[in-house]
């Protein structure tokens, strides 16, 4: 699949207004600053259509961004942020569960994990939850540019080994950089592929 249009929709952070789920949806979530939007911006290849920052907690609403015309991608507000109030972090953790178990047209949740650690409880759990809700995901290794291959292949390595502790089966797995576009054809074809069916 070639894109060759990639176009902002809506910010939204109430369901009742999301756009109509008549298309195939996949959204991005992961960690503040784990670099939901920046892949959003390498895969489209259009420089700043997601907005991103040096500091967690940029991207506060529901954004979604209109594809060759025929699906969405979204960028969603990450979870795990510490500097914001623990009502303002409830919140928006049940706005994303909301978003995440009602939107129907959603094909995967694309869940991004920064590749230069080792596994972390919260990304652990939020797969599990995943789980829970029946929803098909894969996790998106960001950053690997940061650092040596090796040291990506470890923690890749740990983070599977602690998937399976929860998971017959694992899913797939991409390693990415926004940076040198790393993983970019692999994500796209995985797109193409489900739209395809
Ligand atoms: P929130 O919206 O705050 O949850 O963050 P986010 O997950 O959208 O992260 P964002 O894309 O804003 O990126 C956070 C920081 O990491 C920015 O300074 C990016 O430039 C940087 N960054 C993101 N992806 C990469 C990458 O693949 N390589 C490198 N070197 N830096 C990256
Ligand atoms: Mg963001």
């Amino acid at each position: 699949m070639i894109i060759k249009s990639a176009e902002f929709v809506c910010s939204n952070t109430q369901i009742s207004k999301l756009p109509e789920p008549t298309l195939p949806e996949y959204a991005f979530i992961g960690r503040s600053n784990v670099g939901k939007s920046s892949l959003i911006n390498m895969i489209t290849s259009v420089k700043g259509l997601a907005k991103t920052s040096q500091t967690p907690g940029k991207t506060q609403l529901i954004n979604h961004f209109i594809i060759n015309k025929n699906w969405f991608l979204v960028d969603l507000p990450g979870y795990g942020f510490a500097r914001v109030s623990k009502s303002l972090a409830e919140k928006w953790e049940k706005f994303i569960r909301q978003y995440l178990s009602k939107r129907e047209n959603l094909q995967c949740v694309m869940v991004l994990v920064d590749s230069r650690l080792e596994p972390q409880k919260l990304d652990l759990q939020f797969i599990d939850s995943l789980g829970e809700m029946g929803l098909p995901f894969v996790v998106v290794f960001t950053k690997s540019d940061k650092q040596s291959k090796g040291k990506t292949a470890t923690n890749v390595q740990l983070f599977k080994n602690e998937l399976l502790k929860n998971w017959e089966e694992l899913p797939d797995i991409f390693i990415t950089s926004s940076e040198d576009k790393t993983g970019r054809d692999e994500l796209i074809s995985f797109i193409d592929q489900i739209n395809q069916q």
